[in-house]
């Protein structure tokens, strides 16, 4: 089986900065997300550059079954995960009681439910290759999210577990590494539906350099890499103060970005 670094909602965003940079540093991709044409599009452009070319695998990973789908298409392919980059995720702007329960249900499938499932499928493969994972969890996992109330409580647990298996695979030789951006322009904002302005902007990292941070934090087995100078001093900040302000600041903060869509 040869080794691949698996990287999940690679057709948009952070996801395929993810991928240009892993492949970059030498690592045959398999490229996951539903838009199978974008990820086509990606592995002609990785292929062009002169690296190995990409395996596309288009997959809906809120649907139950399509991780050991895919596992058994990269069997198929005769490749195995050494590294695994759980990116693909999504988010909803508005108050959690109003915005459609289906849909937030859906997003704890694939922020929470596939990001757990492709962290333990593969452990025994990451653990021979002496790869790991990268899950990418966000800044809001550090604190509850009123108006985006379900979206950061899946970071938060994206965060945690991670963290918790950082701990649980370091004696295997398995590196996990959460990356928590701050605010990113990509397709995110208009799927969860608000714009990137206002203070958020003042934060704001290109995808590419997030990537680059998260890929350098990941080669150097950090814990946790939080994107971003910022963003850095934001999540620090929060110890200091008593939780009920940044729970009011965010509710309003969200509140004006919602009112901009
Ligand atoms: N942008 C930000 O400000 C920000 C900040 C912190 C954390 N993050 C996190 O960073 C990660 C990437 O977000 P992004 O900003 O790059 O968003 P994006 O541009 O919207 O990209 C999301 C990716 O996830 C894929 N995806 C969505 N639903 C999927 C499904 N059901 N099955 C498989 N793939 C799916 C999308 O591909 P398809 O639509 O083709 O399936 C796309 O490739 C997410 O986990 C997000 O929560 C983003």
């Amino acid at each position: 089986m040869r080794p691949v670094t698996l990287v999940t909602g690679a057709s948009a965003g952070i996801g395929a900065e993810l991928a240009r940079v892993f492949a970059v540093h030498g690592h045959e991709l398999v490229l996951v997300a539903r838009r199978a044409e974008r990820l086509t599009a990606l592995a002609d452009e990785i292929a062009a550059a002169g690296h190995t070319r990409p395996i596309v695998l288009p997959a809906d990973l809120e649907s139950t079954g399509a991780v050991a789908a895919l596992a058994a298409s990269l069997t198929a392919h005769g490749v195995e995960p050494a590294v695994v980059v759980n990116n693909a995720g999504f988010g909803l702007m508005g108050a959690a009681a109003e915005l459609s329960h289906a849909e937030q249900l859906a997003m704890i499938d694939l922020n929470i439910r596939a990001l757990t499932e492709l962290s333990l499928t593969f452990v025994d493969s990451l653990t021979r290759h002496r790869g790991g994972l990268l899950n990418v969890a966000s800044v809001v996992a550090f604190m509850p999210g009123p108006r985006m109330a379900v979206y950061c409580a899946t970071k938060a647990y994206v965060l945690s577990f991670s963290q918790a298996l950082h701990q649980e695979l370091a004696g295997r030789g398995v590196r996990v590494t959460t990356l928590c951006p701050g605010p990113v322009a990509t397709e995110f904002q208009s799927r969860a539906g608000f714009r990137l302005d206002g203070p958020q902007g003042l934060l704001a990292l290109p995808a590419r350099r997030v990537a680059e941070i998260g890929y350098r934090g990941f080669v150097r087995g950090k814990r946790v890499v939080i994107a971003g100078f910022g963003n850095r001093i934001a999540v620090a900040l929060l110890r200091f103060v008593p939780s009920a302000l940044p729970l009011a600041l965010l509710d309003r903060g969200m509140g004006r970005m919602a009112h901009r869509t």
